[in-house]
């Protein structure tokens, strides 16, 4: 049979967090390619309740699906989990741009400790990443693993914080903002907005406090979106 020309020649790979029902199809397929197709684990064993209680990420070409993984988070702990990329989309650095983006949104939602199960053979691998292995290799879905844990042991200067509770106390609307986006305004910093052009009367009628409270809450808006 002939090779089908490859559609995504050119693309440039986009890794996100999966924010639809599509995105996370693709995510999904990817999975069922690489472990239940490639690796030959059971289905029951591949998609677990975990999946609803886990960040999916995943990585596209254009429309394509190329890698995905999920992330899930114990008590001060980001366990990454299911990283996975197509045989043909391999050896071109996604595995790098991919565990560099998951590094990156766990620091961002405050996790230091970062968790993983590596099939022993990638362990050195994650340990380019700072991963050290900890207790013993054992085994499931018919692979060896070892775990294998990240510290940051040296604090980030408060003026570069990036975990949300740094906002606890100063920056609420933060903290109201989507997962992942936490430096941008989201949806509830545009009802302010609206808020700021209502009426009193329809600010009553709402149940907000008169002016001194809007004027208040709009100047302690994040500079990107507040007014002087
Ligand atoms: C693991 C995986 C994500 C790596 O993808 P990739 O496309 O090779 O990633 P990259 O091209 O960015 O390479 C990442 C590094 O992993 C190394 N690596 C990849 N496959 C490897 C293998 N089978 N054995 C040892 N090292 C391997 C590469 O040598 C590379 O290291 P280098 O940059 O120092 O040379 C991919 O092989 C995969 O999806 N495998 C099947 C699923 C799986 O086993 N997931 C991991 C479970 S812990």
């Amino acid at each position: 049979m002939t090779a089908l020309p490859d559609k995504t020649a050119g693309d440039e790979l986009l890794i996100k967090m999966v924010e639809n029902e599509e995105e996370k199809q693709k995510a999904f397929l990817v999975r069922a390619i690489v472990y239940m197709h490639e690796q030959n684990c059971p289905y029951q064993e591949e998609f677990d309740l975990n999946d609803y209680s886990a960040t999916h990420i995943v990585g596209l070409l254009g429309e394509e699906p190329v890698l995905a993984a999920r992330i899930r988070y114990l008590p001060d702990t980001a366990k990454f989990e299911r990283v996975a990329i197509r045989t043909k989309y391999r050896g071109r650095g996604y595995g790098h741009q991919l565990f560099r983006f998951m590094i990156d949104f766990s620091r961002q939602k405050g996790y230091d400790r970062l968790y993983l199960h590596a099939q022993s053979r990638l362990q050195q691998f994650y340990e380019g990443y700072d991963f050290h292995t900890v207790g013993s290799p054992f085994v499931f879905s018919d692979h060896e693993y070892v775990e294998m844990l990240s510290e940051r042991t040296e604090p980030e200067p408060p003026a570069q914080a990036t975990s949300p509770t740094a906002y606890i106390g100063s920056d609420p609307m933060r903290l109201n903002r989507p997962e992942g986006r936490l430096d941008q305004p989201g949806p509830l910093d545009d009802s302010l907005a609206r808020l700021e052009e209502s009426t009193d009367s329809e600010r009553a009628t709402a149940h907000v406090q008169p002016s001194p409270f809007k004027a208040n809450l709009v100047a302690s808006l994040p500079g990107d979106i507040g007014h002087s």
